[in-house]
């Protein structure tokens, strides 16, 4: 699966927790989305998963555009979006997917 953010803007209220966010995560690809306390992470995530509606901006699944209306819009099944920092309990960032 192909997954493409294009500009992806959400705001609360002035604030603007993602500002034209732009991602490519091509087939196969596992990424780690790394950030301090309030970059915007989790908003992201939201997006994604169709808990937050973004203000603006396009996602794209295999270079189709989808409306991820809520967390029920069908997705396919070979996509994971995982917000928890504690899959692995004791390690952190890179090490998540490269447990010893
Ligand atoms: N529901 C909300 N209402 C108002 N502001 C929000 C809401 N959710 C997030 N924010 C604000 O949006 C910004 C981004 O927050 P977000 O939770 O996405 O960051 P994060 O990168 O996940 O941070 P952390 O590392 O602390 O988990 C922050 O300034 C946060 O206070
Ligand atoms: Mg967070």
């Amino acid at each position: 699966m192909r997954l493409e953010l294009r500009a992806v803007t959400k705001h609360f209220g002035s604030l603007a927790a993602n500002k034209n966010v732009d991602l490519v995560v091509e087939p196969g690809q596992i990424h780690g989305l790394l950030g301090e306390n309030g970059a915007g992470k989790t908003t992201l995530m939201n997006v994604l998963y169709g808990m937050i509606t973004p203000d603006s901006g396009q996602i794209l699944i295999n270079d189709g555009v989808v409306i991820i209306r809520d967390p029920r819009t069908p997705l396919p099944k070979e996509s994971a979006w995982c917000t928890s920092t504690h899959a692995y309990p004791g390690l952190h960032g890179r090490r998540q997917h490269h447990p010893r």
